[in-house]
């Protein structure tokens, strides 16, 4: 979570650290900040609230230099407000540094420089940082050896920008466990917590590894190993993405943006190279036993993958939520893992990771960030290709990951001889079509589900229910639901609502049911019917062609036919819309929601 963003070179930092920070909202917005050096002097300004709030009230463009940070905050250590905002600041008012991770030992560090004389202002961890490397530079390191000593008393994760007035020429960037970028211009230079911040000034990235920091001047990112100071060679990355791929577009939000961008996310993920698919496969295929793990949109992405694995392959696969996998699981050398991330720095995803690893299990990745944690820890390194997705709620990157599983699934029933070779060319060219008939479900259904959100934007509850992939799909509804429109929503496998949750349905209560075709067709308007008696209003998503459905429900929004196991990726759109409209009606901004980060990388 957090932001950070420096900048050293010939242009004023201010306006470009406060651009940079815009980019990069996404990761938190509970307190924003930059600090500058000129003329021999630190300048510092910080506040509680949104950029656009803060630099309204403090105009953070204003302050002069050519060297400086930022930091957009995700509060861990100590309540949002300005004095715990970064940049954080030494005793001696010197030393500025923005941090993103957290420093686990950072109460025996403040009893440590109280004892050598120092005290502190704010309640976070990160403030033992620049108060370390004052004290480290007072024992006469220069600016480099003591954040390298600093550093070596840190334990816990973290990317770090620090500057000095001691040493104005030089920006230092340091990373364990947490995200960081250098961008590399012409004549000056940027750190940032992901690529999108630098996309405007530069496409060539050196990604920071753990272990690495950078000492940074104007022409040069000299990067080297924290510990022993010895110089590394890293060639930089030339990325792909346009700055203009990180804009809005004339959509007011990312979110609906990102939602209308799925077709093109489907499109270029299933470019996926013929060689990583059957890498992929032949992984699975001689695994005695498959976890896939993931967090949040990426898990319910990773279930569908499960039931088409399941249904088309015969291939069994356990998914498992990150941060339960240490917890429940057994990994022996016969074990593969599939982590699914988009952001790939998932710190839960991570662990699970680690541990797979540790327990002598392969590991393959999903993930749509090129460079990220995620594939630096594993074997094999698959991608989406949805582009970056800005909007905290996750929505393209959930069709990219859906359409991956569904071709790695169609692949697998191949290769398996579960399905015919005229089968498979079916199945494929009709994923292939499903961007064609998402663009369709747009035109036909984002009016109704607009006045669908005026209606319903005032419900206390909303229960959401489906049954075989049409459960994953109610579960990725529910969650966008929640924390887009802060509305208290739930999903239900069809079939359980006897066993308790029926209990909670009452006259007038929204239930929304997606009745895919199927097998569990049948059964699930059985479970319509059950819901409705007990006085629910039910809108249901099912295929234009079941009349039936029409007679069972309150309301129908209505989806071109595909076939069953496509359903994810036509059915989703309108619970995202559902929720976008609905957060806007009640006056939330759907981009920024509460409490929430684009990338969360702490356990
Ligand atoms: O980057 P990841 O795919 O690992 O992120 C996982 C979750 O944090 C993420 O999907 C989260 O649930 C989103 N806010 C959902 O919209």
């Amino acid at each position: 979570m957090c932001g950070i963003v420096g900048y050293i070179g010939k242009r004023d930092a201010a306006p470009l650290l406060l651009d940079a920070l815009r980019r990069l909202e996404y990761r938190g917005y509970d307190s924003v900040g930059e600090a500058t050096i000129h003329k021999g002097k630190l300048y510092v300004k910080k506040g509680r609230g949104k950029i656009e709030d803060v630099h309204r009230e403090l105009k953070l463009d204003s302050l002069p230099g050519n060297v400086g940070v930022g930091h957009s905050r995700w509060a861990t250590h100590g309540e949002p407000s300005k004095r715990n905002a970064h940049p954080h600041v030494d005793n001696s008012g010197k030393v500025a540094v923005v941090h993103n991770g957290i420093i686990e030992n950072y109460e025996e560090l403040r009893q440590f420089l109280r004892d050598n004389g120092y005290s502190f202002s704010s309640d976070t961890d990160t403030e033992v940082v620049p108060n370390l490397v004052s004290y480290f530079m007072k024992q006469g390191n220069g600016f480099e050896g003591a954040v390298r000593k600093a550093v070596g008393r840190l334990k816990g994760s973290y990317a770090l920008g620090i500057v000095s007035v001691s040493e104005p020429d030089k920006l230092i960037a340091v990373r364990k466990e947490s995200p960081l970028i250098l961008g590399l211009g012409s004549g000056e230079m940027f750190i940032a917590s992901d690529i999108p911040a630098v996309l405007p000034y530069t496409k060539r990235v050196i990604i920071l590894e753990d272990g690495e920091m950078a000492v940074i001047t104007p022409i040069r990112a000299l990067v080297k190993y924290t510990d022993s100071g010895k110089a590394i060679e890293k060639k930089p990355l030339r990325v792909a993405w346009t700055a203009e791929m990180a804009e809005k577009h004339g959509y007011p939000h990312f979110m609906l943006k990102e939602i209308h961008e799925q077709p093109e996310a489907i499109r270029e993920t299933l470019r996926v190279s013929a060689d990583e698919l059957a890498q992929l496969c032949k992984m699975l295929l001689d695994a005695k036993r498959i976890y896939i793990v993931a967090c949040g949109t990426s898990h319910h992405a990773a279930l569908v993958g499960k039931y088409a694995l399941a249904k088309l392959a015969d291939v069994s696969a356990e998914v498992v939520i990150s941060s339960e996998f240490q917890e429940s699981c057994m990994v022996d050398g016969g074990t593969v893992v599939l982590a699914i991330t988009q952001s790939g720095e998932t710190a839960d995803t991570l662990k699970a990771v680690r541990v797979a690893k540790a327990g002598g299990a392969r590991v393959a990745c999903l993930t749509n960030v090129v460079g990220s944690s995620v594939t630096r820890e594993s074997e094999l390194v698959c991608h989406t290709y949805a582009g970056p997705e800005i909007g905290v709620a996750a929505t393209k990157t959930f069709a990219a990951q859906v359409a991956y599983l569904l071709l790695l699934a169609f692949n697998l029933a191949k290769m398996r001889k579960c399905i015919s070779k005229v089968k498979f060319d079916e199945l494929v060219a009709q994923l292939q079509e499903t961007p064609n008939t998402i663009d369709a479900v747009f035109e036909r259904t984002e009016k109704q589900i607009e006045e669908l959100a005026k209606r319903y934007k005032d419900a206390k509850n909303i229960y959401f229910i489906g049954r075989g992939i049409g459960y994953p799909i109610v579960m990725e509804g529910a969650l966008k639901l929640k924390e887009i429109a802060y509305i208290h929503s739930e999903a239900c496998p069809a079939g359980e609502l006897k066993h308790g949750p029926l209990a909670l349905i009452e006259h007038g209560i929204p239930v929304i049911a997606a009745v895919v075709p199927g097998s569990a067709r049948g059964r699930m308007l059985g479970n319509v019917e059950e819901v409705k008696a007990r006085g629910a209003t039910v809108i249901a998503i099912a295929a234009d062609n079941d009349e039936e459905i029409k007679r069972h429900v309150n309301e129908l929004i209505s989806i071109p036919v595909t076939h069953e196991l496509l359903t994810p990726l036509t059915y989703i759109s309108p619970l995202q819309l559902l929720a976008y409209y609905i957060g806007v009606e009640r006056g939330f901004d759907p981009d920024k929601p509460r409490h929430l980060a684009k990338s969360v990388t702490v356990e």
